[in-house]
């Protein structure tokens, strides 16, 4: 089969390694990344810029904030990563933090904020050559995407490498493994019971396991899957 540019979705659960993964696979293939967590933190951050989040969400504000808003991804040649712009603004450096993080799986459920983004998704990867990760990619964003994959590993094994990325962070809180462990187990249950678009792994996604193999091997397995599947 000749090599086209297919479309390639990317859900799971929090810390599975989804985003390292979706952009290895997309440098391989010299296609587009698009990492659709960003763009839900950016909404965030624009919110909280503003006022609209403070010890609540204002959602009315909020889904009127939403028409002034432009979000794209940029592709810095220098760092090598796309970084999200908000209305022409580097965010990068803002929608990482916990206090965004605190409050993203909350803007997450509000049904507006997830049409406006499903949309400007859909429009993102229109022309094809995409990977995309996120929750909703498979089930509603790309639901024709030649291939999905579903990414998952253990519980303890997610909770010992987030433990681990947070002792390397600037925003390293001294929280402990055991702290760790319950904030994953809350965040899966949020995005699984969320009333709108929860996470879900349709029935023609493949399942990636990384448990017990390196990023090299999952990459190498991607790899293959996007090649059958025409890439
Ligand atoms: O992948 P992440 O941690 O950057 O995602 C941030 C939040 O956005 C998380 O609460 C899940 C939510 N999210 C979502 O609901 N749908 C997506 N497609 C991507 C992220």
């Amino acid at each position: 089969m000749a090599a086209k540019s297919i479309s390639i979705a990317i859900d799971g659960y929090s810390s599975t390694g989804k985003s390292t993964m979706a952009k290895a696979l997309a440098k391989k293939l010299g296609y587009r990344y698009i990492d659709t967590g960003a763009m839900y933190r950016g909404i965030t951050y624009a919110a909280q810029e503003r006022g609209i989040i403070s010890s609540g969400i204002a959602i009315d504000a909020l889904v009127n904030m939403l028409s002034e808003l432009s979000l794209d991804f940029r592709f810095d040649p220098s760092t090598e990563r796309s970084d999200l712009y908000v209305n022409d603004t580097n965010v990068e450096a803002f929608i990482r933090k916990n206090k965004v993080a605190s409050w993203v799986s909350k803007v997450a459920e509000i049904s507006e904020v997830r049409r406006f983004l499903v949309e400007a998704q859909q429009k993102m990867a229109n022309v094809g050559g995409v990977v995309m990760d996120g929750r909703d990619i498979a089930s509603v964003v790309l639901p024709q995407a030649e291939l999905k994959i579903f990414m998952t590993a253990s519980p303890e094994i997610r909770a010992q490498r987030r433990y681990l990325e947070l002792q390397h962070s600037a925003d390293n809180e001294n929280i402990s493994l055991e702290a760790v462990a319950e904030n994953l187990k809350e965040r899966d249950y949020l995005d699984t019971h969320r009333e709108d678009s929860p996470l879900v792994q349709t029935e023609d996604a493949r399942l990636l396991d990384n448990s017990e193999i390196s990023m090299s091997e999952q990459l190498e397995m991607a790899y293959n899957w996007a090649k059958e599947a025409g890439a």
